[in-house]
């Protein structure tokens, strides 16, 4: 077991950080104090929402809308960005629409590509890919300049699933560039004038879109799978759903040879709290709930706990509160296995 503190200074070149977990378990709280930590330390931090709905502008309590990245007031070394899904949509749309147009007029074919571009984009992955798309952008161009960026990614359309996409992605692209050299070199076999039909293909606006987009696919890949530059963190509360639905994402994510960074427990109710309150029956029902969660957790992920977060009586809102979180999420004096008494 290791604390998230320790973790994170054994792993200097960290550079790209998710977090994971049921809806509602707190990811984006966790987003948020990762990147506050990481501001702290003086390294430049970006934290990027890709959620459809986002929370930034309530975590910290000001209005980081508007799809730029925007620096954190009071925080200095900290910038956000909500990422705008409709305006990626588009332009994810826009970019396949003339991908699908080019295909067709190099194919000769004489039909309205308006069709098949309504069609890919119906897709109920769609957006997903859309997101993915933007994300690998945000890795390789527009969070140049930052040592670190932290994604805060929504629950269904999770980080996780997004790997597995890039799985599939990836065959894609592979079979697309092979039937595109196919196609090439036939028409070099039917031709006459060899020299000529190399230097076109050479030219291929297609294939050599094809090799881009493969080629920035195999980056991010690679960064994705390095455990010194990436990690992903799973949030779960102690009861039962959001502890199956992390165990279920650590599989996932290890058989995608993605880094797991750890888990967050959050929410824990302090023993404190319940021992003051020994008259209220539902303090106490959720407290010796708890207890059997608390031991499943330590069963199933406890090498895997990087930090115990309290349940707070308010919501955490506003750098105050966040910063009362990170004192608690990177409390080192915490113990890491608790122990109950019943
Ligand atoms: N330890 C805590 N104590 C009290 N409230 C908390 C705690 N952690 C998170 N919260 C509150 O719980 C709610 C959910 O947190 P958060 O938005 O981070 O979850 P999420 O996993 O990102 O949710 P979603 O799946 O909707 O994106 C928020 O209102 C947040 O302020
Ligand atoms: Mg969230």
């Amino acid at each position: 077991m290791k604390h998230l503190q320790s973790f994170l200074e054994e792993k200097p070149r960290l550079r790209f950080i998710f977090t994971g977990g049921k809806g509602g378990v707190g990811k984006t709280v966790s987003a948020a104090v990762l990147a506050y930590h990481f501001a702290s330390q003086g390294k430049k931090t970006l934290i990027a929402s890709l959620n459809p709905v986002h929370s930034l502008t309530s975590v910290f309590g000001q209005d980081l809308s508007g799809g730029r990245n925007k620096p954190i007031q009071g925080v200095p070394g900290l910038f956000a960005v909500e990422v705008e899904t409709s305006e990626t949509v588009e332009r994810y749309r826009d970019n396949i629409a003339n991908r699908v147009r080019e295909f067709l007029k190099w194919s000769d074919i004489p039909v309205d590509s308006k069709p098949f571009v309504d069609i890919a984009a119906t897709n109920p992955a769609f957006e997903e890919s859309a997101m993915f798309d933007k994300m690998m952008d945000v890795m390789l161009s527009e969070g140049e300049g930052y040592e670190v960026i932290v994604f805060d990614t929504a629950a269904v359309a999770n980080a996780v699933r997004l790997i597995g996409l890039s799985k599939i992605y990836g065959l894609w692209l592979g079979r697309m560039i092979e039937s595109r050299k196919e196609a090439l070199s036939l028409r070099m076999q039917l031709s006459f004038r060899k020299e000529k039909v190399m230097e076109e293909v050479k030219k291929d606006p297609m294939l050599a879109d094809l090799l881009a987009m493969n080629d920035r696919f195999t980056q991010v890949k690679g960064l994705l799978m390095d455990p010194e530059k990436t990690a992903f963190f799973f949030v779960t509360l102690p009861l039962t759903l959001p502890i199956s639905v992390v165990k279920r994402f650590i599989s996932t994510v290890r058989t995608y040879d993605i880094p797991v960074g750890g888990v967050i427990v959050n929410e824990v109710i302090p023993a404190e709290v319940a021992e003051k309150a020994t008259g209220d029956e539902y303090m106490q029902n959720k407290y010796h709930e708890q207890g059997g969660y608390m031991q499943t957790i330590q069963q199933d992920l406890g090498e895997l706990v990087r930090a115990y977060v309290p349940l707070y009586p308010n919501e955490v809102v506003g750098l105050e509160r966040l910063r009362e979180l990170a004192r608690d999420m990177f409390d080192v004096g915490a113990p890491l296995a608790v122990s109950y008494g019943d």
